[in-house]
């Protein structure tokens, strides 16, 4: 075997967006397009010290093409000199057990195949992203040096060695570097039974309490089994879907209630178990839902923050809470009972590594079904899901009544988002032009019934390293408290996705229980007026609403 340098020219449109490069399949598997990306990636962080001296962790979702690109970088991480990779059998890793072995085992970073819960296969989506030593997702300093590189790469350097086997795990060399095979759940789930009390959960499961954890044929599959088949003593079954499919069973790996149907459809009979939970294609994300009673992701996080000292892991109290902007401001409340900081940051999980990293926050959320603490560097969803099976089982109440004592205790926000995906990408970012224009006309100006109290561009400034990200979404803020916010995907492959948020805040308990469509009414005409969605989409109402 010998290490080969091929020439290459520059592709373009290799940006990476909220999370990582992520590209149509059919773009990822054409000629050089994956490798001018990963050598941009060596180029830009291998050369920080000694390769030879640096692990790397590698490990993918599973779906279509991960076990092509798994063979790619271990023969490109070679032919760059790198000591050794430790890459999970059969090329998974989920997302945040990923973050937890770089963290672990001290590796320099680590790359993840996934497009998290964009459909896969070879008509869907593909993608990779670099993580650094803490074990999250390289800033933005990083990824846009690493865009810069593919502007000019001219080669890059792989091995010609045969194929190397991922499926037993176990040490290899290749090109002098060690390639070690590893259990893809082990670390992972030593961490959890550290975090939570065991104990107390397979009492909960010993004692008759039914779960239904939808892996949606993704990654999160084996690490449901392992955990809660395997070491809680949860009964066969519980775990559903739970076999990693290369095009998730042709279904779109993202738990939420329109993707989950299968799942809000069973919580919803009159025999629904106990509590029911789902997660993405990486398994970064969750979505917790009680008997005939679907939990949304910012009052999770809100609810966690409350009870956090329940887990062992979080006994000795948060040091603060993250949210991205979009999130609602239940969090926001729980963090001013417990004396607490919440830190408010653009949408996407890289944006809480600084403050993870620096003891500012410990657990941090989105509302896009992801929550997560300083435990990895990643958002989690078996994590949350045993957060919350910790939490039932130590209280001994249901997830109904978890949640509806909190709003009574600290007001409800209702929630929602509406989604208009694959709209004109000039249509899309017209309308957001417009509203920035008319930002500062806004304040004082009654929406449909809401006075507007302060409207802006979201701006951010890391409080720990001063780096600053802007136009990272419009908010309009009401005197009332409520809140509407348009903001454009930045995962997305096809066209642009508008995002409109809404929340409405409602401290009188007996107002806590009406339909959420409902109670956001008048804010959802309001965005329309404001922003003439429908004329500029030339949608009459969203594709997705959560
Ligand atoms: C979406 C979510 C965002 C999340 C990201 C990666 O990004 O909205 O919260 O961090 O996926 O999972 P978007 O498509 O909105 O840019
Ligand atoms: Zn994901």
């Amino acid at each position: 075997m010998a290490i080969q340098t091929i020439a290459t020219q520059p592709i373009a449109g290799q940006k990476p967006g909220t999370s990582g490069l992520r590209k149509k399949t059919a773009v990822f598997s054409q000629p050089h397009y994956l490798e001018n990306f990963v050598q941009s990636v060596f180029d830009v962080v291998g050369n920080e010290g000694d390769p030879t001296a640096q692990t790397l962790v590698l490990g993918g979702d599973g779906r279509y093409h991960n076990r092509a690109a798994i063979q790619t970088i271990l023969k490109m991480a070679a032919a760059h000199g790198y000591a050794s990779v430790l890459v999970g059998r059969g090329g998974i890793l989920s997302t945040p057990a990923a973050s937890c072995v770089i963290r672990k085992r001290g590796a320099a970073g680590g790359l993840i195949l996934s497009a998290s819960h964009n459909p896969g296969g070879a008509d869907g989506d593909f993608g990779i992203k670099y993580n650094i030593a803490a074990g999250g997702p390289a800033p933005e300093s990083v990824t846009d040096a690493v865009y810069h590189r593919t502007e000019s790469i001219t080669q890059y350097r792989i091995s010609d060695a045969p194929d190397i086997d991922v499926d037993t795990i176990g040490v290899t060399q290749i090109e002098g570097m060690r390639v070690e095979v590893i259990d893809p759940v082990a670390d992972y789930a030593e961490l959890m039974a550290r975090l939570f009390d065991f104990d107390a959960i397979r009492k909960l499961f010993a004692g008759g309490f039914t779960m239904r954890f939808d892996g949606m044929h993704a990654v999160s599959g084996p690490y449901a089994h392992a955990i809660l088949e395997g070491m809680l003593g949860a009964p066969r079954g519980t775990v559903i879907n739970g076999v990693p499919l290369e095009d998730f069973g042709g279904g779109h790996p993202d738990p939420n209630p329109v993707n989950a149907a299968e799942l809000i459809g069973l919580m919803a009979q009159p025999d629904a178990p106990d509590f029911g939970a789902a997660s993405d294609g990486d398994g970064d994300r969750n979505m917790i839902v009680g008997r005939k009673f679907d939990v949304t992701p910012s009052d999770s996080l809100a609810v966690l923050a409350a009870n956090a000292t329940v887990a062992p892991g979080y006994r000795a109290g948060l040091k603060g809470i993250a949210r991205s902007m979009p999130t609602s401001r239940a969090a926001d409340k729980v963090a001013e009972a417990l004396g607490i900081a919440c830190h408010e940051t653009p949408t996407g999980w890289k944006y809480f590594g600084t403050l993870l990293d620096a003891g500012m926050a410990t657990l941090c959320g989105e509302e896009s079904y992801g929550t997560g603490s300083d435990h990895v560097r990643e958002k989690d969803g078996v994590w949350a899901v045993l957060f919350w099976l910790n939490l039932l089982a130590a209280s001994g109440k249901s997830v109904e009544e978890i949640v509806t004592a909190h709003w009574v205790r600290f007001g409800r926000h209702y929630y929602s988002r509406h989604d208009y995906e694959g709209i004109d990408a000039a249509a899309a970012n017209l309308l957001m032009d417009d509203l920035r224009i008319k930002l500062p006309a806004l304040p004082g100006a009654s929406l449909n019934g809401h006075t507007v109290e302060f409207a802006d561009d979201f701006s951010y400034t890391d409080p720990v390293d001063g780096s600053t990200a802007h136009k990272q979404g419009v908010r309009i803020i009401m005197t009332d408290g409520s809140r509407i916010v348009f903001r454009l995907s930045g995962t997305g492959t096809e066209g642009a996705t508008l995002r409109v948020y809404f929340e409405l805040y409602e401290p009188d308990a007996a107002q806590q229980r009406r339909p959420v469509q409902q109670a956001l009414a008048s804010l959802i005409a309001a965005a329309d007026s404001v922003a003439s969605i429908t004329t500029q989409t030339g949608r009459a109402s969203p594709s997705v609403i959560t």
